[in-house]
């Protein structure tokens, strides 16, 4: 498979995505939406991968849907064009997915960040849903998941003024997982996939989804979930083997059954 705006590779069970227009910003077209979605959907179908890093450039992440593309387009066409439909197919990989952001994540890039499970951000990353200037509103899911990820307060201060903010605010605002040198970003995203990579698969899908379901559901919907997911892992000889290991002490051998 070849892809037009993004690189993509797979460094041992790690998949990487890389978005790659730099000539504007990394903005998501239709395009990049479709490569993203192709290629994440394929290391996710791929059992060899246990975790995704998708990531820009030392200057943008993303800086947000394309907004050249989107200029000329009625009301109409965004529903029937379900303009920005793929991207919850993207949401929906249930393989863990770290964003490494440097540069500006802004609008629909803050959007896919917000969409994987971990961020992690160079001290140079600078977060925003600068939509409001454009006249229009985050489209890409920003309301909802940034008032989940910093509060009301916070999100509505940002998706209203249309304000930037650095990696350290983020991070204190619950935006960002952890804030690293931008020169250790790729390192330190690489290290985080591999760890993650390195689980048992069916506890690390196990702990994703159940993850997700603490932004949608009741406190006791969640719980009993969680309670099924936990269950179900004990069928599982991966649990037989990390508890073995455990009190043998020694390093487990995971099997991903
Ligand atoms: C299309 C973009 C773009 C974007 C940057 N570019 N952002 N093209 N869509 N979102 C292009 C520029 O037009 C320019 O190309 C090139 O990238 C470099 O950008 P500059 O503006 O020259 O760089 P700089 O002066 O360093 O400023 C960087 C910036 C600025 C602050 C990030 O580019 C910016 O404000 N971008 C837009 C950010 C934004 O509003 N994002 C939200 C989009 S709406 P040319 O060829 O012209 O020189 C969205 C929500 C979707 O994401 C939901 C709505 C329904």
């Amino acid at each position: 498979h070849t892809y037009e705006t993004i690189l993509v590779e797979t460094r041992g069970r790690v998949g990487w995505i890389t978005l790659n227009r730099p000539e504007a910003l990394n903005a998501l077209n239709s395009q990049v939406m479709h490569d993203i979605v192709a290629a994440a959907s394929a290391f996710d179908a791929d059992p060899r991968i246990g975790a995704i890093v998708v990531t820009g450039s030392e200057r943008a992440f993303a800086a947000g849907a394309d907004i050249k593309e989107m200029e000329s387009k009625t009301g109409l066409d965004m529903v029937m064009d379900d303009h920005f439909g793929g991207w919850a197919r993207f949401a929906a990989v249930r393989t863990p997915v770290i964003a490494a952001v440097s540069g500006y994540a802004l609008g629909g890039g803050c959007e896919l960040a917000m969409m994987c499970d971990i961020i992690l951000a160079a001290d140079s990353a600078k977060f925003g849903q600068p939509e409001i200037n454009l006249g229009v509103i985050p489209g890409m899911g920003g309301t909802q998941r940034l008032v989940r990820a910093v509060g009301y307060y916070k999100a509505a201060e940002l998706v209203l003024t249309g304000r930037l903010m650095g990696a350290e605010e983020a991070e204190r605002a619950g935006l960002v997982s952890r804030v690293v040198p931008a020169a250790e970003l790729l390192d330190e995203a690489g290290k985080v996939a591999e760890t993650i990579a390195a689980k048992s698969l069916p506890s690390v899908y196990a702990a994703k989804a159940t993850l997700d379901a603490a932004l949608e559901s009741t406190l006791a919907e969640g719980l009993r979930l969680e309670k099924h997911a936990f269950a179900a892992l004990f069928d599982t000889a991966d649990q037989k083997e990390g508890m073995a290991a455990f009190r043998e002490k020694r390093s487990p051998d995971f099997q991903n059954r």
